[in-house]
């Protein structure tokens, strides 16, 4: 093994903020190396250093024995160093080879050849393993396709370093299969792979060393059969950290929201009744109609059929507007997207949805504001120098939490949450738990959609789980295992094996 690519005393500077303080990394050729740290690590930027979309303040990087103070972003291309960010940057109404040969078409007789594009396409493919049809659109496929696609591009780039930054985060199970196989396939033809995850045991699974970032700081670097997950956590939070679930503080036999029969676009006749002071868990696979039963409670899917009920009188849920009218809030799993307003300050999304509570006459009551977005600040955590940042120079968990923040602030009744951990480091996770338990103590409701098996299993009161579109089972405390979650999201029918 050789060192292919060394960080040198990388420091990183923004105003009011040492991203990176004094990093010094080597990567050998050929290796999948892990860098894990909490939320607002360093972990982005030190890949946005490397692909060319930060400068540093300080520091050196030296590939192929050469040194530069900086990439540009063309040069860290010709280096061969790629990057797959969590937004993908694929064009969703071009097809898959147009999608990899774009911007670089092949051309026969100056025209565009697509047949060619299609040919290669297939190729590089095969070569990795998977069996993805060029000419399907890129909007047609599932995340995880989309994700291999934009691996199946960089390999075709002839890319000898990949950075993956929480590649699993939208992934089921089955799909990081898939995912790893990609990776095994690109790592015995010799390229390196960063591999960003808050997922630790994923890193025990792929990843050869780790190494452990805190506060922007470098703390070290292990093979990771050598080291235990529990040292791991201990460098990142900088103390031991159990990973157990608070006790809840038990439903009450109150109903405060049922629904009946519900049928959209994407579900069919999803019933359940919730209970006051419960965490209901929702388990299934990505796509299997959880985040569309959300999208009916809160008013942004129209109902085809049935109804919702809640504190025992007809809901007509109209739109997200009325919803939280009338005490349901959705926290939704993908929060760039519908949570939040980056070029606004933290303490401005946080209080974005109750602006109507904290007026006085026409002008926003700031101590208010700011009294409330300090105490949510403080029980979630959140990493920012001032509450005046803009959000968008906060790191993507810190992001995560402002929308959690946001939806804690309307004080609703009934709170949907979408994968509330995604993206979230171990230690905050806990926070997170906790305060769930809080709500819940407080009388209010929770349906949590989540795909991590521990999590569901944890914190669930009941689990409900769906299948294609309907529900499939529904399981009470005692009587769930990940084998039983597991068989009824994959379709396998309630009472069958195993109950
Ligand atoms: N453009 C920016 N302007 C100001 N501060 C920034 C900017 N980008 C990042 N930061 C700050 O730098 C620190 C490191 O952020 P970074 O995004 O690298 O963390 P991370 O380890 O990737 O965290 P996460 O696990 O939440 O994604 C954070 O405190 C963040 O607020
Ligand atoms: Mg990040």
């Amino acid at each position: 093994m050789s060192t292919i690519l060394k960080m040198k005393n990388i420091t990183k500077i923004f105003p009011g903020v040492r991203a990176l303080d004094n990093v010094c990394l080597d990567f050998e050729e050929g290796e999948v190396h892990a860098i894990v740290g909490e939320n607002g690590a360093g972990k982005s930027t030190l890949i946005k250093i490397l692909t060319g979309a930060h400068v540093p303040t300080d520091g050196k990087m030296e590939i192929y024995g050469k040194e530069y103070s900086h990439f540009t972003p063309h040069e860290a291309m010709e280096l061969g160093i790629s990057a797959i960010y969590q937004e993908f940057i694929l064009v969703p109404y071009l097809t898959v080879a147009e999608n990899i040969f774009f911007g670089r078409e092949q051309t026969k007789g100056g025209f565009l050849s697509k047949a060619e594009m299609n040919k290669k396409t297939r190729e590089l493919c095969l070569e990795m393993g998977v069996e993805v049809d060029p000419k399907a659109k890129v909007m047609d496929l599932g995340v995880a396709y989309q994700q291999i696609v934009e691996i199946v591009k960089a390999v075709s780039q002839n890319a000898k370093i990949l950075v993956m930054d929480e590649p699993s985060a939208p992934l089921t199970t089955n799909e990081i299969d898939a995912m790893f196989n990609v990776v095994r396939k690109l790592k015995s033809k010799g390229v390196t792979i960063l591999y960003i995850s808050h997922r630790l045991e994923e890193i025990f699974e792929i990843c050869d060393r780790v190494s452990i970032m805190r506060d922007g700081q470098y703390i070290t670097t292990a093979k990771t059969n050598e080291i235990a997950k529990k040292e791991i956590i201990a460098h990142m939070v900088g103390r031991e950290l159990g990973e157990t679930f608070p006790g809840g503080a038990g439903s009450t036999d109150e109903i405060i929201l049922e629904a009946d029969g519900l049928c959209t676009r994407k579900i069919n006749d999803v019933s359940f009744k919730l209970k006051k002071g419960e965490i209901l868990g929702f388990g299934g696979l990505v796509g299997a109609g959880r985040t569309e039963t959300a999208n009916a409670l809160f008013g942004i899917d129209s109902l085809d059929k049935g109804h919702i009920k809640v504190n025992g009188k007809l809901l007509k849920v109209r739109s997200p507007k009325h919803a939280i009218q009338n005490g349901i809030g959705l926290i939704p799993e993908d929060r760039k997207k519908h949570g939040l307003i980056l070029s606004m300050q933290v303490k401005e999304n946080i209080t974005f949805s109750i602006l109507g509570k904290i007026k006085r006459w026409i002008f926003v009551d700031t101590k208010e504001e700011m009294r409330i977005s300090e105490k949510l600040q403080s029980d979630l955590s959140i990493k920012t120098p001032t509450l005046k940042q803009k959000t968008r120079n906060l790191s993507g968990g810190n992001q995560q939490k402002v929308v959690i923040a946001k939806w804690l602030a309307t004080k609703c009744d009934v709170l949907i949450f979408d994968e509330p951990t995604r993206g979230i480091d171990v230690g905050a996770k806990q926070e997170i738990y906790h305060l769930m338990h809080e709500l819940t103590k407080d009388g209010k409701s929770i349906i949590m959609i989540s795909s991590e098996m521990p999590e569901l299993i944890g914190m669930s009161d009941r689990i409900i789980i769906m299948y294609e579109g309907h529900i499939n089972g529904e399981l009470c405390a005692g009587e769930y295992s990940q084998e039983r979650i597991l068989e009824l999201a994959s379709g396998q029918e309630f009472g069958g094996l195993g109950a």
